[in-house]
């Protein structure tokens, strides 16, 4: 049973891809005052909480993941000034603002590593991973970069290799070390004492690597179209059970200030992903559930995933969902622009916390880039594979104006070539569009409290169709979405007789529903069950 509710439980979190959201300086890249001007826009839509991708100082190697400085803000982005306005006034307007925290990895020209990488005695000599060459002074290991080759580089000063899950301008440090966990501790402590009030924090599960530095065995399901990153498990890189002593030092460290959360950033199958709740109140407080990113779009498969999720569930673990972020390929781009009013239906429906990722709630699709266009250091490196995640970044779709509302210089990324008919000023104005269905949804769970945190029970609908009961103090309201472009009835069985509160196309709402109910092609739907 929940005691008293946290924000990050009831709310809705939304992701901001700075350099792609609202452009308040002229430059073609977003930044803080862009994010500033647009807090109007995400206070309408109604969601709760920002969650900020790095604006730290950064050379871009990999777009800010490769950090140079963990208690600054990158002039692209503005000043230390620039974020303590927005953060005053996100929380004038009752939102919180998650930082992305990336602890895996410094950037390659972090003072830290420079010192490092100078000497095999200079101070922080085991601040990073640093081993021997093998015998035939090749790499220590076989283990691989999720960019592409070797994760081992050599330094001919050092005259050893350094590792690095992803860039070799983003070395691995080395959490083994406490000297290196109470750096980062005060590098958190100092946003926690501005008054940020959560984390995203990059690839957690990688924090401990193997102490024994054993090899990676073959991944059985590999084939070349995965990339070759694929070609081994990462069973002694990743997710090795030190890593949760020292998520349970960050969580202590939150636990020192009132209302504050980490979400993890974890790649890996849900019995995995679920320890990381950890015991005893050590874990994250989230860690990100990607089911439905990784999944195909199909009911049957989803309901076993969210069956499978729910039982996984430890006592304590809240659960969330996700449908898209800036790894990954967009939702409207994976499924098809006629479902993602279904998409919107399940994210913001499933028990837990939803995250949305910036322009979703348009339908923004993966705008094409030619390879003039790349950007992305992983489609660089494993060109044509479908890899590159510059198409799900490309600039908010503001207006139909000169560079859609999000720069009038040329943009850092294209911008999607439909700006002109989907984008926020457009879609604002069509009270039937997808972006009023997100509002809507999101304003719904405000106020039937069993949307956003009462139970989870499933209901057999039909096939392709996904149903599902949430109950909570005396509500209880069904969720009916039809997967199928035909029309479809579904058979109530005398269960309920109520009225629909919300249909994915707007235009239903309050209509009786009593033994039986149609929905139209792709159609989605909440019934309140006993509502006249
Ligand atoms: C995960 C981030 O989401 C991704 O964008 C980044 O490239 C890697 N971590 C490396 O930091």
């Amino acid at each position: 049973m929940l005691n008293k509710l946290q924000w990050w439980q009831d709310g809705v979190v939304y992701q901001i891809y700075p350099r792609s959201f609202m452009d308040g300086n002229g430059d073609g890249i977003g930044d803080l005052a862009g994010i500033r001007q647009r807090l109007d826009y995400l206070a309408w839509l109604g969601v709760d909480a920002i969650w900020i991708s790095p604006i730290y100082p950064s050379p871009m190697a990999d777009f800010g993941y490769d950090v140079s400085d963990y208690v600054d803000i990158h002039p692209l982005f503005g000043t230390l000034a620039d974020f303590d306005a927005l953060l005053g006034e996100a929380h004038a307007r009752g939102m919180r603002v998650i930082l992305d925290f990336v602890p895996n990895h410094t950037s390659d020209q972090h003072a830290w590593f420079t010192e490092s990488r100078a000497s095999r005695d200079n101070a922080r000599h085991d601040w990073y991973i640093w081993r021997d060459p093998a015998p035939d002074g090749g790499p220590p290991n076989n283990w691989l970069s999720a960019f592409g080759g070797s994760g081992w580089e050599y330094d001919a000063v050092r005259g050893q290799y350094y590792y690095h899950a992803f860039l070799k301008e983003q070395p691995d440090l080395n959490w083994r070390n406490p000297a290196v966990q109470d750096a980062m501790l005060d590098a958190m402590r100092f946003w926690l004492d501005r008054g940020v009030d959560g984390f995203r924090i990059d690839v957690i599960w990688h924090l401990i690597k193997d102490e024994d530095f054993r090899e990676n065995p073959d991944n059985p399901e590999y084939h070349a179209q995965m990339g070759e990153h694929r070609r081994l498990l990462s069973t002694y890189n990743t997710d090795r059970p030190e890593v949760h002593d020292v998520i349970a030092r960050m969580r202590e460290l939150l636990d020192e200030y009132d209302d504050r959360m980490m979400v993890g950033e974890i790649y890996l199958p849900v019995e995995r992903l679920v320890t990381y709740y950890g015991t005893g109140g050590r874990g994250v407080h989230l860690p990100f559930n990607f089911q439905l990113i990784g999944m195909a779009w199909d009911p049957a498969l989803i309901r076993t995933a969210i069956d499978q999720y729910e039982a996984a569930l430890p006592p304590h673990g809240w659960p969330n969902w996700v449908l898209g972020n800036h790894d990954n390929h967009r939702i409207a781009s994976r499924i098809g622009p006629e479902q993602t009013r279904l998409a919107a239906l399940l994210l913001l429906t499933l028990r837990g916390t939803p995250t949305l990722y910036y322009g979703d709630e348009l339908g923004m699709c993966d705008v094409p880039i030619s390879p003039d266009q790349v950007q992305d250091p992983l489609e660089k490196n494993m060109p044509g594979l479908g890899l590159g995640r510059d198409p799900a970044r490309s600039p908010m779709q503001w207006d139909d104006g000169i560079g859609a509302g999000f720069s009038h210089a040329t943009p850092w990324l294209p911008l999607g070539a439909d700006y002109p008919r989907v984008n926020a000023e457009a879609l604002a104005r069509d009270p039937y569009s997808l972006l009023h269905l997100y509002r809507k949804l999101i304003h719904l769970r405000d106020e039937w409290s069993a949307l956003a945190v009462g139970s989870y029970r499933g209901f057999s609908a039909g096939p392709r169709l996904l149903g599902y009961l949430r109950e909570r103090e005396g509500q209880r309201l069904l969720v009916l979405l039809n997967f199928d472009a035909a029309q479809q009835v579904v058979d109530l069985g005398g269960m309920l007789s109520g009225k629909i509160l919300l249909s994915t196309t707007l235009k239903r709402d309050g209509e009786p529903v009593a033994s039986t109910l149609l929905l139209d092609g792709y159609e989605g739907v909440i019934v309140c069950a006993d509502c006249t």
